[in-house]
């Protein structure tokens, strides 16, 4: 077990030691300050500023209306935390799709002026000259395949990916393809636990996934459905490991009831005059 106090700041070429190495990657999702430090003391290896941030910290139905300002505002408190994980900030849907020269405008808004470390972008095939000319200006990309929720009117709604032949060789084709564009590792989401299997052993980057199974380089998991924050039903591939909604009802309620009932404050919480 790592010693998170003691570790090293993770870069993208530690993270393709790792992997060499067979360590597991441990990512999740943070949006702000606070969580931004717990996870990092917690010995947590990348920080996802994810478009998730959408719909788990903005009530936004999907991550469609995430936009460059909600990003950088989040990555900023993020980066804040200078915390020993790597920051990826996610590209929100349209600031990289329209051409090679606006991504890298945007990715490089999410470095300079957000503090991010990397940025992560969804797709295949379609959006390789995207990841090259962010590669050239030196910004390291992490790609994102399989599930791709800016995707979502095209897939049709949120459902598992590389099912079926074509589909399975599509995703494997678009995974070599981003490795050879220069992506540092790749997220894999929602597809078949074989399929994940099969490209991470035909890789040399890191493979990090989200329901694609145990046979990856790495997990990543968003921190409100990890942390029991985001309530509802929850993906198959969602474990909670902890139950802070729980938590944060009964401490307000607790607060709620000592106000009505006049035990708070008391004469300790009170300055003198
Ligand atoms: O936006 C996000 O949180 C993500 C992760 C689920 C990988 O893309």
């Amino acid at each position: 077990m790592r010693d998170p106090a003691a570790r090293p700041k993770v870069t993208v070429a530690s993270l393709q030691e790792f992997k060499r190495r067979g360590e597991r990657i441990v990512m999740i999702t943070a949006y702000d300050y606070p969580f931004a430090r717990l996870a990092d003391a917690a010995g947590v290896d990348i920080l996802l500023v994810g478009d998730s941030l959408g719909m788990v910290v903005l009530g936004l139905e999907s991550t469609l209306p995430v936009t460059m300002d909600h990003i950088l505002h989040h990555t900023k408190a993020v980066a804040r935390a200078r915390p020993r994980a790597l920051v990826i900030a996610d590209m929100p849907f349209m600031s990289f799709q329209v051409g090679p020269r606006s991504a890298v405008r945007n990715a490089g808004r999410l470095i300079q002026e957000g503090g991010a470390e990397a940025v992560k972008l969804e797709g295949g095939e379609r959006i390789l000259p995207m990841v090259e000319a962010i590669g050239r200006a030196d910004i390291p990309v992490l790609g994102h395949l399989g599930l791709t929720p800016q995707s979502v009117h095209r897939l049709g709604g949120y459902r598992v990916q590389g099912r079926g032949r074509e589909a399975h060789a599509r995703i494997l084709r678009d995974a070599r393809l981003l490795q050879e564009a220069g992506c540092f590792a790749l997220v894999l989401e929602a597809v078949p636990p074989g399929l994940a299997a099969e490209i991470r052993a035909a890789l040399r980057i890191p493979i990090i996934g989200i329901g694609a199974g145990p046979d990856c380089d790495g997990q990543v998991l968003v921190l409100h459905d990890l942390l029991g924050l985001a309530e509802g039903p929850a993906a198959k591939f969602v474990q909670r490991f902890a139950d802070l909604a729980g938590v944060a009802r009964a401490g307000i309620a607790a607060y709620a009831e000592a106000v009505r009932h006049g035990d708070y404050p008391r004469p300790e919480h009170t300055y003198e005059a």
